[in-house]
């Protein structure tokens, strides 16, 4: 372990973040370390330097080689798993897979993922299928009040259910087994959108018990940006289909999602080497130290606030949600323009949502932070508060 920089700045050393920012939103669109770019830019070169080689004679073999060795971490076998360039894509190409009748209902929620909220619409304005969408509580103090609003929204009708893994706007950790378990005793279908989950959740796929989940590897995987996979169980494989139709159609799940098309995959050959900085600092030791680490931010921030977490350590994973304090307004408008003035006139990157009446900041928690961007963003909201009294 000598040779692994310490969590922090030592560790920030390695990523390629502007100096002198304050960056607390590692959820949107994750970070990439140096090393991990060096690798996809190589593979960039290796093509272009043979074009048509690698095209024909690499890159489907080297897309394999990537799922096998994302398929190990996430308890599946590489024949499962195709891989796509991120979430929304996935959470298209089953929905568009599917084919639903008039009155059929798929279940989202008000912390649905904004396009996947799209997606589901579209849709159903295709096809007659009803979207139903129940309102989970916020701030949510258990996962029994989760599954419970969630499971009000089953019915004898719901063809599917869309669940994700962490909500997007409030990071919650949901108990997504328990909440497949329930979508199934009504006969849905069920797809998980795990787009925050592989890096900062320990995954086995198979107990979750769904028939689709979708992950992105560019967020908390450390890949390069355009890296997500799609697996799906058995029963349902042979039915689905990307969104792109191309050469590999009816040849099977796998040859399907590996050719859509001439692209650049550069993203997906580096995620071995993604994974590989990760196995550095020990995947479990970087989700433990990050979940700490934004539970006591969450702690201290609020405690500085005199406000609340949105959620208990329990439903916390590797990003927390802490209300500001009163005086920043309560719209979307307010949390938009309080995001700009932090990130232009004091360089630090956080997202900020209206939610149940008042701003709540999303504290990303990776192994570059360390207490000083807390104490900044800390001091920054007091800060801001004063000058607008
Ligand atoms: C819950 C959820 N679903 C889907 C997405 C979309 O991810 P992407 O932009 O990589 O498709 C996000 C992005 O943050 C998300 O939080």
């Amino acid at each position: 372990m000598s040779d692994v920089p310490a969590f922090g700045t030592p560790a920030r050393r390695l990523f390629q973040l502007e100096d002198g920012s304050i960056y607390l939103n590692h959820g949107s669109y994750g970070a990439t370390p140096r090393d991990v770019t060096a690798v996809q830019r190589h593979w960039q070169d290796r093509l272009e330097a043979e074009p048509s080689r690698f095209m024909e004679r690499e890159f489907r073999p080297g897309l394999r080689v990537a799922a096998s060795r994302l398929a190990e971490w996430i308890g599946v076998e590489g024949r499962a798993v195709a891989l796509v360039e991120n979430a929304t894509q996935a959470v298209n190409a089953v929905l568009r897979s599917m084919s639903f009748r008039p009155g059929d209902e798929i279940l989202i929620n008000d912390q649905t993922y904004n396009a996947v909220k799209n997606t589901v619409r579209w849709i159903a304005a295709r096809t007659g299928a009803v979207v139903v969408q129940v309102d989970l509580p916020f701030p949510a103090y258990s996962a029994d009040s989760l599954l419970s609003a969630f499971a009000a929204g089953l019915s004898g009708r719901t063809r599917l259910a869309v669940i994700d893994h962490v909500t997007s706007p409030t990071a919650l950790v949901m108990p997504v087994e328990r909440m497949v378990a329930a979508a199934r005793q009504v006969g849905a279908a069920t797809l998980v959108d795990g787009a925050h989950a592989p890096g900062m959740i320990p995954l086995d796929l198979p107990s979750i018990g769904a028939d689709w989940y979708t992950g992105n590897c560019h967020k908390w995987m450390f890949a390069p940006k355009g890296c997500a996979f799609l697996w799906a169980s058995e029963e349902v494989r042979a039915d689905l289909h990307p969104t792109v139709i191309s050469h590999g159609y009816g040849q099977g799940f796998v040859t399907e999602f590996d050719w859509v098309g001439t692209r650049d995959a550069s993203a997906h050959f580096a995620l071995p080497d993604a994974l590989g900085f990760l196995e550095r600092f020990g995947p479990e030791r970087v989700r433990d130290r990050n979940h700490r680490f934004v539970v006591d931010a969450g702690r201290r921030l609020a405690d500085t606030w005199g406000t609340e977490t949105g959620a208990p350590p329990a439903l916390t994973g590797s990003m927390i949600t802490v209300r500001l304090p009163d005086g920043f307004g309560s719209s979307q408008a307010d949390a938009i323009e309080l995001r700009r003035r932090l990130l232009d006139e004091r360089r630090i990157q956080v997202p900020i949502n209206a939610l149940a009446g008042g701003l709540w900041a999303r504290v990303s928690g990776q192994i570059y932070n360390d207490d000083s961007d807390i104490d900044a963003l800390a001091e920054a909201i007091l800060t801001e508060r004063r000058n607008s009294a």
